[in-house]
């Protein structure tokens, strides 16, 4: 689904010097699997060879970050070219990056910061899903710290695990500005965390889980003590959804529904642990 997160047209592919392994190790796949590409009929390949033409220095930081993909790179690379135009390649460089907006905006935290969802938040919405007082507390796919940071206004310490390092530097600068003294930030996959088990009383979470729900919601009622809390807090944009997700009210957890101040109806979701 296109968010308009950004204007592409606004960006380069040089972003993509930014990203972490596990995102390449995604991007450089055959997303036309999902008919995600196909369905607006472009041909993924075709368009990835046309947008990296005239960045070589990319395609080798990709191979060297991310050797895993050196195929789907040499396929990319093997696609006949010498007749493509400038302006050919520079929208297939920006259909790709409009396409790809939620990676970009990983490797601009000031620009996430303000995208429909994160800009007018309240954090009203988080403290009443779940007493945090003095509580240690885990946010898994932290971003720019949405949750992490509202939560450390009342708990004990705050974990944000998130596996973006442009991110994670966004929110370590952000605790040395603010002097924020109770959140420490780490590396983490929500299907792989690097957290022994049942050691948090609230594992938070907002548009993280969703791609394996299962070993998503397994892991992080791992790293959650007995009697502790599970919550999905999702920020407010403008989607009019009209139910709650069906994959997380069949394992349990209950919902609570607001409008946002975007115009959308928004689901959020809590579920104790109980082991
Ligand atoms: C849409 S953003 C949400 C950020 C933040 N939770 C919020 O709601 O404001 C998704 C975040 O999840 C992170 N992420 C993506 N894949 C992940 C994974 N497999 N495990 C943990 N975090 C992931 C991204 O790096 C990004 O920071």
């Amino acid at each position: 689904m296109l968010l308009n997160w950004i204007d592409a047209s606004q960006y380069t592919i040089d972003c993509f010097l930014l990203f972490d392994r596990w995102a390449l190790r995604w991007i450089f796949t055959d997303l036309n699997k999902a008919n995600w590409f196909s369905s607006e009929g472009r041909d993924y390949k075709l368009e990835m060879a046309k947008a990296l033409f005239r960045y070589p220095y990319v395609v080798n930081y990709v191979r060297r970050k991310a050797p895993e993909r050196a195929d789907f790179l040499d396929e990319i690379q093997s696609i006949p070219h010498g007749e493509w135009s400038e302006e050919e390649m520079r929208e297939s460089e920006t259909y790709i990056l409009q396409r790809l907006e939620s990676f970009v905006v990983y490797a601009y935290p000031e620009v996430m910061n303000e995208v429909n969802y994160i800009r007018n938040w309240d954090s009203k919405y988080l403290y009443e899903l779940v007493d945090l007082d003095g509580k240690l507390v885990l946010d898994v796919g932290s971003g720019t710290g949405r949750l992490a940071f509202a939560a450390a206004r009342k708990a004990k310490r705050v974990y944000a695990s998130e596996p973006c390092d442009c991110l994670r530097e966004y929110m370590r600068d952000k605790i040395k500005a603010e002097q924020i003294g109770n959140v420490k930030v780490l590396d983490g996959d929500v299907k792989d965390l690097p957290y022994e088990d049942d050691i948090f009383d609230v594992v938070l979470s907002g548009h993280v889980v969703g791609d394996f729900y299962e070993e998503e919601i397994a892991e992080m009622t791992r790293v959650a003590k007995n009697g502790g809390w599970l919550v999905i807090c999702n920020g407010d944009d403008e989607f009019k959804r009209t139910a709650p997700d069906e994959e997380l009210t069949s394992r349990g957890f209950e919902w609570f529904r607001h409008e946002s101040i975007e115009g959308g109806m928004i689901y959020n979701y809590r579920k104790q642990v109980l082991k």
